[in-house]
């Protein structure tokens, strides 16, 4: 059964047309999600390279919605401040490329963004016990990062579940996200299970009607 609880979209636009990001942005605007998600990959953490820090800077002039930066690239920490500087409101990167977490989640807050880490499907919860306290966001992966497209991976998505079991028993406010294989057949478990931001790139940019496609993952694909 589906709650109440308001689910949040951000739309990853590594599955848009680049070469008309204009109108990716409107299709956003014009869907009502409430982030746009930006996928950074190095070609070392990830096989993939992506957009730089230029791209938020220039993308946060066309729009008003909330930018996510997703950092999929080792030392993350080095980057921090030009996101910050591009106009960023979420900045998450990897447990799995950074080793004084603690330290670069400070900084991310410090500069005024929301600061979000992201684990891979390998990575157990369990990983994140000495930082979850301080983080405003866990982003759970449900593929193996580096390409939009990929099938969910079913058993990452009991992490969605042990993350809200620890919030509710700790007392803590963080919001999960959930990336990865993200569509309105899959959204409805992922909801269920506790996840407050779902990230979505090819369900909702391939989708023949991207507004609909949103309101249906929102609404975990039945339309409620
Ligand atoms: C994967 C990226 C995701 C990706 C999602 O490495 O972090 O944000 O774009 O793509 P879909 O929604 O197609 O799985
Ligand atoms: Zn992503």
């Amino acid at each position: 059964m589906l709650t109440s609880r308001k689910v949040q979209i951000s739309a990853s636009v590594l599955r848009a047309d680049l070469t008309k990001v204009d109108k990716a942005v409107r299709i956003c605007e014009d869907s009502g999600v409430d982030y746009i998600h930006i996928d950074v990959m190095d070609g070392h953490f990830v096989p993939q390279l992506t957009f730089g820090n230029k791209f938020a800077a220039d993308l946060r002039k066309i729009t008003k919605l909330p930018i996510d930066v997703h950092l999929m690239v080792n030392n993350p920490a080095i980057f921090i401040d030009d996101y910050l500087k591009a106009g960023a409101d979420a900045i998450s990167f990897h447990l799995e490329a950074d080793i004084h977490v603690n330290r670069t989640l400070n900084v991310i807050k410090a500069g005024g963004a929301r600061a979000g880490i992201s684990i891979v499907p390998s990575t157990p919860v369990a990983a994140l016990s000495e930082i979850i306290d301080i983080v405003d966001f866990v982003q759970i992966m449900t593929v193996n990062p580096g390409f939009s497209g990929q099938k969910i991976i079913h058993s990452s998505i009991r992490k969605i579940k042990e993350l809200d079991v620890i919030r509710k028993s700790q007392n803590l406010s963080f919001e999960i996200f959930v990336d990865g294989g993200v569509s309105s057949k899959t959204s409805g478990e992922l909801i269920n299970f506790g996840a407050d931001v779902l990230v979505t790139a090819s369900a909702f940019f391939d989708a023949d009607d991207p507004k609909k496609e949103a309101m249906l993952i929102r609404a975990g694909g039945s339309g409620l």
